[in-house]
């Protein structure tokens, strides 16, 4: 079995981001600021704390401002070191020295499905992590590290999953599930993307996270489109969790903090809990948070 270390991981953002017009007309979605910033770093970071430092983005047109993010800035390195302002040269090297980042266009866009399949060169015939460009895991939590681990142990698929409201269930691809030995870790026996209104087999939502098998690249090549005409991960998770001879789908259940950054009511909450999180800037901005709230209830 493979060491965490030898995982790629793989990051699709090749989303158009409607939900953020017209911020994202010419800017990646994945290029907001969550305080200072961009999201996809965040991911990235993340990756990398989990001991992944191959890391294969899947990109599309108009994606070009996340290669300069990860690239050198020369202009600028010179400026910060002939000023000596150490503090912000590291901010503007740590992007570029953080991993080895390769880039492959998805082409037409066909779904998650189709940008997974697009890894298929890169990642080889080894299991591998995915990452949703859009989602912010808190970093003090393992769930990556877990989910990598219960890969190398059982070799199955891993899962993150969540609970929801019932009135969300219809955005995500929600799993039926067993229960197993271990706990927070469920055997999904079957997968619903984004179910009808009273359709979803549970209320546990599949999050941005994934750890899967080369197995699913022979899967995803021959699947018909799904829900929304798109190639559908879901439905070829779905194909492995009830294959008799595939090596199954596992879900770690996870009750941490994570923001879907792609929704514009989950963007400004995470902005407003990290800002609040950091050292830097948390106490002055909750001081003025405190004063604005009180503000508006003696005005209310
Ligand atoms: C995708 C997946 C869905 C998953 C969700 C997690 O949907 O298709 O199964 O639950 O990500 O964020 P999207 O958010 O791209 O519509």
């Amino acid at each position: 079995m493979p060491k965490p270390h030898t995982f790629k991981a793989v990051i699709p953002v090749a989303g158009l981001g409607t939900r953020f017009l017209p911020a994202t007309k010419a800017l990646p979605k994945e290029m907001l600021p969550v305080v200072d910033k961009p999201v996809i770093q965040y991911v990235v970071e993340e990756a990398v704390n989990a001991g992944l430092t191959d890391v294969l983005m899947i990109t599309g047109r108009n994606k070009n401002a996340l290669e300069n993010h990860f690239d050198r800035n020369f202009e600028l390195e010179v400026k910060l070191e002939e000023k000596g302002d150490e503090m912000r040269l590291e901010r503007v090297t740590r992007s570029t020295d953080l991993a080895e980042i390769h880039y492959v266009r998805q082409g037409d866009p066909r779904g998650l499905g189709h940008a997974v399949f697009k890894a298929r060169a890169h990642v080889g015939n080894q299991p591998f992590a995915l990452l949703l460009g859009d989602d912010i895991i808190d970093a003090a939590e393992d769930l990556l590290i877990r989910m990598l681990a219960l890969n190398s142990s059982t070799g199955a698929c891993v899962v993150a999953l969540m609970e929801v409201p019932d009135d969300e269930l219809g955005a995500y691809g929600v799993a039926a599930v067993e229960p197993t030995d271990s706990v927070d870790v469920v055997r999904v026996t079957g997968l619903v993307e984004k179910p009808l209104p009273g359709e979803a087999p549970s209320n546990l939502a599949v999050v941005g996270r994934y750890v899967l098998v080369p197995e699913i690249f022979d899967v995803l090549e021959h699947l018909p489109p799904g829900r929304g005409g798109e190639i559908q991960l879901t439905d070829a998770l779905q194909t492995l969790a009830v294959k008799p001879d595939a090596p199954g789908v596992l879900g770690i259940v996870y009750r941490g903090s994570r923001h879907d950054t792609g929704d514009r009511l989950a963007y400004l909450t995470a902005v407003v809990e990290m800002a609040l999180d950091r050292g830097d800037l948390g106490p002055a901005f909750g001081a003025w948070l405190d004063d604005f709230v009180d503000a508006r209830r003696g005005r209310g």
